[in-house]
């Protein structure tokens, strides 16, 4: 049984915090978080005690990992806290959004064994990641293509997009991940990027965009569009694609069911997709954390590296010196 500190009980956090309780293997012990109101909820939906302090509920001695689920800017003082009690850690994306501050994090950790996992969940989807497993296993042949298309349902309010970083580090980082992830040891070598505010008043407001394409060019050549909106009628639309010399898969949108209607007006309709990522993500958040779990009972290496955050967000980066320059941006992961 791995007993977990959860830190930040907020929209996520909550989320994490049912997962863990829920799971045979896990036990939330303590849960923190600077709003009291919101740690006193999930601890006592979760029966779970309500901690003092970050410090006092990571170095509890009756806990063996931490989830760190608090908002952005404080994962890096958490990261360390963690790895400074030797407890092992997963840690929502991004790392941080500064990469100065992720730098810093990673020469603090840097003799450290510490298993430290990033929660970037879509490597868990079972979907997604069966089209990484057929192109590993040579169904699609040499990979030419990767496209993703990510859409949220709905734009946030204005506190959010003024606290989340802008779009491509908060949202875009996700299929940047999911593109190295694809790749495997083919890194990306360059990016253009295009953000574009076509509908939402918030996001010109807080200096962000609501609709972006990038495309991004790995070493190997394998050429990978990536496209995002805040916006989409139709529900939370993600979808992968590859392409290559033996053909092409695809992993779908889906919907809670696969009922199909046939009406007057229709031929065959089915229901909506799922509306956001806690419903439509929900196997790979639990996945996440079973791998996690996993790695902390056998002492593996970790599947999600803090390089790999540290990677997405030079990526993000990336994309923000293509689209402030106009220009094609060569990638520095060093
Ligand atoms: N992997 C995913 O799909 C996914 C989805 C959503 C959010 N996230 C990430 O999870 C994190 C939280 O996002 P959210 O949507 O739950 O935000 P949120 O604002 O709902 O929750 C953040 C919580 O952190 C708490 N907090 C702030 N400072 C703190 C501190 N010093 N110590 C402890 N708690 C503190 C806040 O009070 C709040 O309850 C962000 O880093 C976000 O990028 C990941």
């Amino acid at each position: 049984m791995i007993n977990f500190t959860l830190l930040g009980a907020g929209r996520i956090g909550k989320m994490h915090a049912k997962i863990i309780s829920e799971h045979e293997d896990a036990n939330l012990v303590n849960v923190y978080d600077v709003n009291q109101e919101f740690a006193s909820q999930v601890a006592s939906d979760n029966k779970a005690n309500i901690a003092k302090s970050a410090m006092d509920a990571v170095q509890d001695e009756n806990v063996d990992a931490v989830l760190i689920a608090s908002a952005t800017p404080t994962h890096t003082e958490y990261l360390i806290m963690s790895s400074e009690a030797d407890k092992p850690v997963l840690c929502e994306k991004p790392i941080d959004l500064d990469i100065n501050k992720v730098n810093e994090c990673r020469d603090r950790i840097s003799g450290s064994t510490n298993l430290i996992q990033i929660g970037f969940n879509r490597r868990f989807d079972k979907s997604h990641a069966s089209l990484k497993q057929a192109y590993s296993n040579g169904e699609i042949g040499e990979l030419e293509k990767i496209i993703i298309t990510s859409r949220d349902p709905s734009p946030p309010g204005l506190d959010y997009l003024n606290a989340a970083g802008g779009f491509f580090r908060d949202t875009t980082i996700h299929d940047f991940d999911l593109s190295r992830f694809i790749l495997g040891d083919d890194p990306i070598v360059e990016i253009s990027a295009f953000g574009d505010n076509l509908f939402d008043e918030n996001a010109k407001i807080a200096n962000d965009f609501d609709t972006a394409m990038f495309i991004l060019r790995s070493k190997a050549g394998v050429l990978i569009h990536i496209n995002n909106s805040r916006r989409a009628v139709y529900g939370y639309d993600q979808r992968v694609e590859i392409f290559g010399s033996k053909g092409m898969m695809i992993s779908g949108n889906q919907t809670p069911t696969s009922v199909r209607k046939y009406t007057d007006t229709h031929t065959s309709s089915k229901e909506p997709i799922y509306n956001f990522f806690i419903e439509r993500y929900e196997q790979a958040y639990k996945d996440q954390l079973n791998e996690f779990i996993a790695s902390v009972k056998s002492k593996s290496k970790s599947k999600v590296t803090f390089e790999d955050g540290r990677n997405a967000l030079i990526l993000a980066n990336a994309a923000y010196e293509s689209q402030n320059n106009k220009k094609v941006v060569s990638i520095d992961f060093s």
